[in-house]
């Protein structure tokens, strides 16, 4: 049958007529087929910074459901522009470390949206606090947002993926996950933990058509990287400024349409952890 697709071999042929089922009957040009669909973005953490960049960026072309925890205000601003754009918006609040709210999002979406295409695993937090004085409440939070929120999500969005045969799911890491936390332990363990999480996805679901992978910021200019922090990064950085969330997005964008890349990691630090 031919389905608009390069046929590299008959076995890349069947996984691709698994993977991509184009909204419309004949679509000669693979790449039309993908750009021509209306697809659904959700990103976590979107009220600011990275997520917000990031929700901006997709929202040219995506619809996006706009997720916040406390700063309503921030996501409103998001969501106004990715209409000005001429896409949907829509926002959510939900604290990431309750698995019930994070079903009820998702959900929410699905009645708006029917289902999510892309996920991006953005949200975050981090409290620079050294092991040996972390309290409980700490190292809990840092792993029940960073990680467990981050689990939750993909797990809510799936069944929809594997229905639509395609999906592209971006966990935010951090170059703490790939080569350690010097100030927070847990935050350090959580970004790695999102690295396994992106490896076992790919390894599990690449073949229905979900590509899953990993961007791992260095320093970024956004509040969770406090000014007092950003002289010395600054002064460590081969491009000599820290990384802009906007950068970031690009290359999220980038994850958020691939169709080959998967299970990978990049780093986006401006060389730093060179
Ligand atoms: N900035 C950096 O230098 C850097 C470097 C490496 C990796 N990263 C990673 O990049 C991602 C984005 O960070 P950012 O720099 O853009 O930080 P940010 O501006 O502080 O944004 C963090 C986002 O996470 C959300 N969030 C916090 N606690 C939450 C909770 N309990 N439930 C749900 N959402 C929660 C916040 O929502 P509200 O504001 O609405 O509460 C906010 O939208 C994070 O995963 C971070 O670890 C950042």
């Amino acid at each position: 049958m031919d389905n608009g697709f390069d046929s590299a071999s008959d076995d890349h042929a069947a996984v691709r007529n698994r993977c991509y089922r184009p909204a419309t009957p004949f679509i000669t040009d693979r790449r039309q087929s993908v750009q021509t669909m209306t697809r659904t973005a959700l990103i976590t953490g979107a009220s600011g910074g990275i997520g917000s960049a990031t929700a901006r960026e997709l929202g040219e072309d995506h619809d996006v459901v706009i997720h916040y925890n406390s700063d309503r205000e921030g996501a409103e601003s998001v969501a106004a522009d990715v209409r000005n754009a001429g896409q949907k918006a829509l926002t959510h609040q939900c604290d990431l470390q309750d698995p019930a709210a994070i079903e009820t999002m998702v959900e929410t979406a699905r009645e708006e949206f029917g289902g999510i295409d892309v996920l991006v695993n953005n949200a975050g937090v981090l409290h620079a606090a050294a092991l040996e004085t972390a309290t409980d409440d700490v190292i809990q939070q840092t792993l029940r947002v960073n990680l467990e929120g981050a689990l939750y999500c993909a797990r809510e969005v799936l069944p929809d993926m594997r229905e639509n045969g395609r999906g592209w799911i971006i966990n935010i890491s951090s170059t703490a996950g790939t080569t350690g936390s010097p100030t927070d332990a847990a935050y350090g363990a959580s970004k790695c933990g999102l690295i396994g999480l992106t490896k076992s996805l790919a390894k599990q679901y690449t073949e229905e058509g979900i590509f899953t992978n990993t961007v791992a910021p260095g320093p970024a200019k956004t509040k969770m990287y406090a000014e007092e922090r950003r002289p010395a990064a600054r002064e460590k950085s081969p491009i000599n400024r820290l990384v802009n969330p906007e950068e970031v997005a690009e290359v999220i964008r980038m994850f958020a349409t691939t169709e080959s890349v998967t299970g990978q990691t990049l780093t986006v630090d401006g060389g730093i952890s060179l």
